[in-house]
């Protein structure tokens, strides 16, 4: 593949084949010299048009420990807020001969658009509520290191479904992988045809969470709501909220994760957050590794390697 613009379009190997790659990436981060030479003299350009603490620092870390060129667009002191369009700063990006731009946008598709219009390879780092799928697959690398597999794990994704593309990546890649998805979350916040991707739907925590090995959190996602959030966030922790009580009702041995930033009190307590069966912290670490992974395959693919 040219570029990682989805899941969709990945097939049970690829993924496979980028999880493993993985692997070796989290031992030369855990090694003191972590740099290696697979992308010297390349040029990466980050470009992310919404906020970002993980997706972009551990782009930025994977790029450079590959020996690539990183170069982080500030789009808050860009042109873009003189009006110039996706597509022209696209272009003027374009032409300073970049071999991976890694792009975040607002707009589901917008990447799509985007990876039209470049020479390069293009990584998308997540687009509006479409995908997000470096996100899916640093969340598998550390359900299978975690569980030893993917295939057969009952995993529950839990909270504002309606507008995650953390939720459409990973309902995509554990069911490529064979894994069991459910998911719950009140009716305001799943989406219309969500059954079309053979997913159970629960809108009630306790049942859902029953039995499941794998307790994904999410994010409520206010500033896609205009306004319009039902129910409030008092009741909203109280019926959806993960707390250890509705933990227990999960496998003894399950986990619990979020892929971040994490409203604690709206959508997790910090108690289920900080304890034992959290794998929060571990889904960064990870994030480094995947990124490395995608962006060594990718380079991989580019011309004269
Ligand atoms: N999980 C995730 O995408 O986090 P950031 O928005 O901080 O990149």
């Amino acid at each position: 593949h040219r570029h990682l613009l989805g899941i969709e379009g990945l097939s049970p190997a690829d993924i496979v084949g980028l999880l493993d790659r993985a692997e070796d990436a989290v031992e030369v981060s855990r090694q003191v010299e972590k740099k290696r030479a697979t992308l010297r003299g390349r040029t990466q350009i980050n470009l992310f048009f919404e906020p970002s603490t993980r997706t972009q620092s551990s782009f930025e870390l994977a790029g450079k420990r590959l020996g690539a060129d990183v170069m982080n667009m500030s789009v808050a002191s860009s042109s873009v807020k003189k009006g110039e369009t996706l597509i022209d700063t696209a272009a003027t990006l374009n032409a300073m001969r970049p071999d991976i731009i890694v792009v975040r946008h607002h707009a589901a598709g917008a990447v799509h658009l985007l990876a039209r219009k470049v020479d390069c390879s293009v990584v998308n780092a997540g687009d509006g509520i479409h995908e997000h799928p470096t996100q899916a697959l640093l969340d598998a690398l550390t359900i299978r290191r975690n569980k030893g597999r993917i295939e057969g794990l009952v995993v529950a994704i839990c909270g504002d479904i309606l507008h995650s593309r953390v939720a459409r990546s990973n309902i995509l890649l554990l069911q490529a992988l064979g894994a069991r998805v459910r998911c719950i979350g009140p009716s305001t916040l799943l989406p219309v045809g969500l059954d079309r991707f053979g997913v159970e739907i629960f809108t009630d925590m306790r049942k859902g969470l029953d039995g499941v090995d794998i307790v994904m959190m999410l994010r409520l996602q206010r500033e896609r709501m205009n306004g319009s959030f039902v129910p409030s966030v008092k009741e909203y922790f109280h019926f959806y909220g993960l707390d250890r009580e509705k933990l227990a009702l999960a496998k003894p041995d399950a986990l619990v994760m979020h892929p971040g930033p994490m409203n604690r009190g709206v959508e997790i307590d910090s108690e289920v957050a900080d304890g034992a069966q959290s794998l929060i912290r571990e889904q960064v670490e990870m994030g480094v590794a995947v990124r490395m992974a995608v962006l060594e395959a990718l380079g991989s693919h580019l011309p004269n390697t």
